[in-house]
């Protein structure tokens, strides 16, 4: 195929290295889910057994959409709809595989309205805890500061729109230019804060029991609900499903083999997740706290922590800084599916696509920021049973991460497995004989059925 029949695939526009595509996707996969999600509901899991069963899962449903995705990504060499409106035409499918792109783009648009809210607590609590709001506080107050920052309309607003500005600058400067060079110097900060943040965790008395609680497992601890709640996360936490890696996969030089990245990706995020854990766990247990307290886990459960111990007002912040790279290099991610559509199919330029795509997103945020105070009464879809008193961020959430993420993974692994043609997909995908088939078994069975339990479960 040329090159001019690829409009993303010219010299200038790719990612100028495998290394920087592996920064760029490992970004987008470490995020929330990681330091927030991943230890919470380990927590709430019982410990060592949901993590070899999450293991499993980013192993046979995580990997094998890792690489469809990219690899469809990367043959259309367009954002994620012109990339399945080319490739339903030039593989001779159906035109229904089409939707995939479609979902894939405005999923993004949806996920980062809401991410971008969270985003900005992590900007909040920064300053929090570098001011020492939480030093020598009891639980109710770090609790109490938690509700007070939710209530609060105007702060919530103001740290999303500081954090959609920060997106939005670095996608408006382009992949190499912005992208690129955002995660060649976030991810290192990233490693580096986070096994500062080990080693401060190893000081502490509560370090082998947290070591015992991530990696003991005790299977008579694991519930179905935990084996479902792990194979969720493993879909989540590598970013698949929404056209992010197929947009990401559009600006992939054609050398590079992607079996190999998609495993490398898979095993920074893993890691990021383990070494989240490894530094959280330890803090709980030295305090006496409770493993499985929930969501609140590093927003009232950690700060807690900090607040009690010695060098927690510089450790903490750290902490906090952290989680905000971790969420910035995955909001830009999901800002870049909307913006390659923009400059393809609406003609306008890169800083005109992420300013106007970014501004629209920004806007549809706001109904999040109001689901925590103003609105909190308000619940569009009661009339639905299964929908009664969810706010507008809950039923946002509920769209995204339990629909669109799971039917678009569920439809890549088919579209990959079962409508491309055989014929290039070794070469594409960077495997070989009996490797390759034992791939293409799992991806078009064993993946497919994994993310319909999941999918189903979640429905019921
Ligand atoms: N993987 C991200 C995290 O762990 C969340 C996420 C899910 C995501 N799907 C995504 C991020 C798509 C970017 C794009 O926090």
């Amino acid at each position: 195929m040329n090159q001019t029949d690829k409009p993303h695939q010219q010299a200038s526009t790719l990612w100028s290295s495998r290394m920087a595509f592996i920064l760029a996707a490992a970004g987008s996969a470490v995020g929330l889910g990681n330091i927030w999600k991943f230890p919470y509901i380990t927590g709430e899991n019982g410990g060592g057994a949901f993590v070899l069963v999450y293991l499993a899962c980013i192993a046979l449903i995580g990997i094998p959409v890792l690489i469809a995705e990219t690899m469809i990504g990367r043959r259309g060499g367009r954002s994620p709809i012109g990339t399945m409106r080319h490739l339903t035409a030039s593989e001779g499918t159906s035109r229904g595989w089409r939707a995939i792109g479609w979902n894939g783009v405005i999923a993004s648009f949806l996920v980062l309205s809401f991410y971008s809210v969270i985003g900005g607590w992590s900007l909040v609590y920064i300053g929090k805890t570098a001011f020492g709001a939480f030093t020598g506080v009891d639980a109710d107050a770090v609790g109490g500061q938690f509700g007070a920052l939710l209530a609060s309309p105007v702060q919530l607003l103001i740290w999303h729109s500081v954090f959609m500005a920060i997106v939005i600058f670095i996608v408006g400067r382009g992949i190499r230019g912005g992208l690129e060079k955002a995660v060649k110097l976030l991810m290192p900060i990233l490693f580096v804060l986070l096994i500062v943040m080990v080693i401060y965790a190893m000081t502490t008395a509560g370090f082998s029991e947290g070591v015992n609680f991530l990696f003991s497992p005790d299977f008579s601890k694991l519930t179905t609900a935990g084996v479902l709640t792990a194979l969720g996360h493993a879909a989540f936490t590598l970013s698949i499903g929404i056209g992010v890696l197929m947009a990401y996969g559009s600006y992939l030089p054609p050398n590079v083999n992607i079996a190999q990245t998609a495993i490398s990706i898979a095993i920074l995020d893993v890691a990021v997740a383990l070494l989240a854990g490894l530094a959280i766990f330890p803090l709980v247990f030295a305090n006496a706290l409770e493993p499985g307290s929930g969501p609140g886990l590093i927003f009232v459960t950690l700060p807690l922590a900090f607040g009690q111990m010695p060098g927690g007002i510089f450790f903490g912040t750290l902490f906090f800084a952290l989680l905000l790279v971790a969420a910035v290099t995955s909001a830009i991610s999901m800002l870049e599916p909307v913006v390659e559509w923009l400059e393809e199919h609406k003609g306008a330029n890169r800083f005109k696509s992420a300013l106007f795509g970014g501004l629209a997103i920004w806007f549809i945020g706001i109904g999040t920021v109001l689901s925590f105070n103003i609105w909190d009464d308000v619940h569009p879809l009661s009339f639905i049973a299964a929908f009664e008193g969810q706010t507008v961020f809950d039923l946002l959430d509920f769209l995204v991460s339990n629909l669109m993420m799971p039917l678009g993974g569920l439809a890549i692994a088919l579209f990959a497995g079962w409508a491309m043609q055989r014929a290039r997909l070794p070469e594409d995908i960077g495997l070989q004989g009996a490797v390759y088939d034992g791939f293409m078994f799992v991806l078009r069975y064993v993946t497919p059925a994994g993310i319909a339990v999941v999918f189903l479960y979640n429905l019921i």
